[in-house]
């Protein structure tokens, strides 16, 4: 992959990247697509497919995560995809003669709330394999969903302090028809969980409204309190976190206003979903 890479960029060819996990959905798409209109018809869009052991713990679903590469394979050639990379574990994290691999980025501060606060080795695992991916691709730009809110602000400082010399884009949330953010996890949503999944983008629908009728701020632990109220009406339903932040600092405010990011993370049933939107 690296030295196709070289071969693209002494020929002056534009060369754009989207990091997946694979079993991919029209959220990837549209990511895709993106990326292809950024780099032109003659440009390359790279997609890479890894489903990267060092971002989930031992207790997570890392060995259950769906994969299927030949359905993902069928959908990248219809999007129009140049190149799918998608190396196997002992490539990306190789055991060889000298022991384990033992490099790491860390970003230090985005990461320690919300996603990093639940799920503490997180982002220690997609920052290195993200760092890994952007050596090895060399791409001019990466698209990245706001579904995940807090990893894109998580890429976008890596890139700036550790300098690497590519784009961060971040394309906006797809969902389903009645709101669902689309997710690789989703197909665990079935029958009850899936109506109760709702819950997630009715409660950001619900929080907006407040915003908007409320003359004052209103403060950011009742409105979580509420909010958590009103998700756990949902059986199955079990809120991880409700945050609201600054959108650029990831910064938590005590008090919520129109313009003020908030996310949250929710179990439905042994399923964690996520999803956020600005205020
Ligand atoms: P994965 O969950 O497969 O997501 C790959 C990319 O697709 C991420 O940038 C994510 O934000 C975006 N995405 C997922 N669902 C989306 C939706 N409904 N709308 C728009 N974009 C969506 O995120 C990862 O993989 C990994 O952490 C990775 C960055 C590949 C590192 O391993």
């Amino acid at each position: 992959m690296q030295r196709l890479a070289r071969r693209w960029q002494r020929a002056g060819m534009r060369v754009g990247l989207v990091p997946t996990m694979g079993c991919l959905h029209a959220g990837h798409l549209s990511l895709v697509h993106r990326a292809r209109r950024l780099v032109g018809r003659r440009g390359q869009v790279v997609v890479s497919i890894y489903v990267n052991p060092t971002q989930f713990s031992p207790q997570e679903d890392w060995s259950r995560y769906p994969r299927d590469l030949a359905r993902d394979t069928r959908l990248c050639r219809e999007a129009d995809v140049d190149v799918i990379f998608a190396p196997d574990d002992e490539q990306m994290y190789p055991r060889g003669e000298f022991g384990a691999f033992s490099t790491f980025v860390v970003e230090e501060r985005l990461s320690r709330g919300m996603e990093g606060k639940s799920r503490p080795t997180h982002f220690r695992g997609v920052t290195t394999v993200v760092a890994k991916l952007f050596n090895i691709v060399q791409p001019e730009l990466a698209v990245f969903g706001a579904k995940d809110y807090q990893q894109a602000a998580i890429v976008k400082r890596m890139v700036r302090d550790l300098n690497f010399p590519l784009k961060i884009v971040v394309a906006p949330i797809q969902r389903e028809a009645d709101g669902l953010a689309m997710s690789s996890r989703n197909r665990y949503m079935v029958g009850e969980l899936r109506a109760q999944a709702l819950a997630l983008r009715r409660s950001l629908a619900k929080a907006r409204a407040e915003v908007r009728k409320s003359a004052r701020p209103i403060p950011a632990t009742r409105l979580k309190a509420e909010l958590k109220r009103f998700i756990e009406r949902a059986p199955a339903a079990r809120v991880d976190y409700v945050e609201f932040f600054e959108p650029d600092t990831l910064v938590p405010v005590p008090s919520v206003t129109r313009g003020t990011q908030m996310a949250l993370a929710v179990f439905l049933g042994k399923t964690r979903l996520i999803d956020n939107a600005r205020l």
